[in-house]
């Protein structure tokens, strides 16, 4: 485990293997910055990450970067900017890093270590100096409601009891410099915690952190229990303390990596327009929303700070690798945890992260003795609906381990062979995302709708199951041999 513990080093890191470019000229934050990088996701093979040093209207020597967590441009190393960020090779395979960040589930938790001072307190601004209009803030996408002032940082929050931080991504948007507003939906934890605080009538205590190490986001997007901080998980994962520091205005601590502290309370009430913003699902959005109010108080940053920014859209972006990844990380976990024989679940990052595969072992049978394959599957699809990102899988396909469930080459051929048009099936209606857009409007405004699990595995050995014609399915040992002492390529 190799932890990259700031950004600026992440960066030159991204920089030595080639995935990084830098942007001098000078960009419009309206529009033109994020279409530069969205431009590159969209590519066949993903752009290098966009630095971009010249903003117009930003402070001279703020930077901003776009796709900090997105695939990578290195060739045969798609993982490679996850990987990176948490502490992984930089060839690791998507089975690699969801099984570290699994085992990461068990470890003893290690809380966060306070340490006394950080570099983004360099520039401490209170009052009117704590504005957001000298940071280079974009408009994401033709037809947001806005700039969106969060996309890829840690929204840092505390149960009034003060037993429990959260630390999670949501977008929040820029209404001016003083304010902005943000999604607060159930049942995320920082939806759970603003109840909490809406109950004992008391506006809640927030800090927005910018650019933290990179691995922060990643298990800041990840659906981890409630009552389970974020920080404690990652120091799990790397065998060591998160350093923080403690707030200027309100009652936290806070990532000492960050680049940029946003601190304030959020209001009581849902009292600003939010959105519309292009979202995950890969639409330009239409939808608005009454949502709660983040006064700012005071904003600490490093002198040239980097603001990261996702103009989230069409996959593959930082949702679907982040996002994605944590759900494929609490869906193993707790799969496995309930003792269901499971080899790996997977959320195809192509599907906009609405699809769960599990792959099962070939002995699963001998396990679960008297159970159909149906039931089982049923069983999983009750795990992944039952946890905290249920809402967002409309489908689950439960399927032999034969197949690998990040090659999309493999997924696009099991599917049709072996899930039956109409048959073998079960369908639950149930929580949804409202942001899912394969659901009718009125679904969306219940958020309840049907979702569907597929028992696509195969039939027991010797009872109709055909086996698979490639070279290692249908051809004897000895044919293979002999084809191989002559194999080149
Ligand atoms: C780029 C990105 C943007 C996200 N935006 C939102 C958002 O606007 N609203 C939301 O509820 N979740 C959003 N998420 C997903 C949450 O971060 C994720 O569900 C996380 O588990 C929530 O934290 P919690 O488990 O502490 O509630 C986003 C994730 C990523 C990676």
């Amino acid at each position: 485990m190799k932890r990259i513990d700031n950004l600026r080093d992440y960066i030159e890191r991204l920089r030595e293997l080639g995935d990084l470019c830098t942007v001098d000229h000078e960009v419009d934050p309206y529009l033109e910055m994020a279409a530069f990088a969205r431009r590159g996701y969209d590519q066949p093979i993903q752009a290098p990450a966009p630095l971009f040093t010249n903003i117009k209207g930003a402070k001279p020597g703020m930077r901003a970067l776009g796709a900090p967590g997105a695939l990578s441009s290195i060739p045969n190393c798609p993982a490679a900017r996850v990987a990176l960020s948490v502490g992984l090779p930089v060839d690791s395979t998507w089975r690699q890093i969801v099984e570290a960040l699994v085992a990461s589930r068990s470890k003893p938790k290690i809380p966060p270590r306070i340490v006394a001072t950080a570099p983004f307190q360099q520039n401490i601004l209170r009052g009117e100096a704590a504005t957001l209009d000298i940071f280079p803030i974009g408009t994401l996408h033709e037809g947001d409601g806005g700039p969106y002032a969060n996309t890829w940082g840690t929204i840092v929050v505390r149960s009034p009891d003060g037993r429990w931080t959260s630390w999670s991504i949501a977008r929040i948007e820029k209404l001016d410099g003083k304010r902005m507003t943000g999604l607060f939906q159930k049942p995320q934890h920082i939806r759970m915690i603003w109840d909490m605080w809406v109950k004992i009538g008391k506006p809640m205590p927030f800090a927005v952190c910018q650019g933290c190490e990179p691995g922060l986001p990643f298990v800041s997007a990840m659906p981890l229990e409630d009552w389970i901080s974020e920080s404690d998980y990652l120091g799990a994962h790397f065998g060591e303390p998160i350093d923080v520091v403690r707030c200027e205005v309100v009652d936290l601590e806070v990532p000492a990596s960050s680049e940029v502290v946003i601190e304030g309370h959020v209001s009581l009430k849902n009292d600003s327009l939010e959105g519309p913003f292009g979202e995950y699902q890969g639409y330009e959005a239409n939808e608005t929303g009454m949502q709660p109010t983040y006064h700012i108080e005071s904003i600490s940053h490093r002198d040239g700070a980097i603001w990261p920014f996702i103009p989230e859209g069409r996959p593959i972006d930082e949702f679907h690798t982040c996002a994605g990844l944590g759900f494929s990380v609490e869906g193993l976990g707790l799969l496995r945890e309930a003792g269901l024989p499971v080899t790996l679940a997977w959320t195809p990052f192509e599907t906009a992260v609405s699809w769960m595969l599990v792959t099962v072992p070939s002995d699963w049978r001998e396990k679960l003795p008297n159970t159909s394959s149906m039931d089982f599957a049923k069983k999983i699809a009750a795990i992944i609906w039952g946890s905290l990102f249920g809402h967002c899988m409309e489908i689950v396909y439960v399927l032999d381990d034969d197949i690998d469930p990040t090659d999309m080459k493999d997924v696009l051929w099991a599917i049709p062979t072996r899930c039956h048009p109409t048959d073998r099936q079960s369908v639950e209606v149930g929580p949804i995302l409202p942001l899912l857009t394969c659901y009718s409007h009125k679904e969306r405004e219940a958020a309840r709708g049907p979702k569907i699990v597929h028992d696509c595995l195969l039939p027991e050995d010797g009872k109709g199951r055909a086996r698979v014609s490639s070279f290692e399915g249908v051809y004897p040992e000895d044919v293979r041999r002999k084809v191989m002492a002559h194999w080149k390529w």
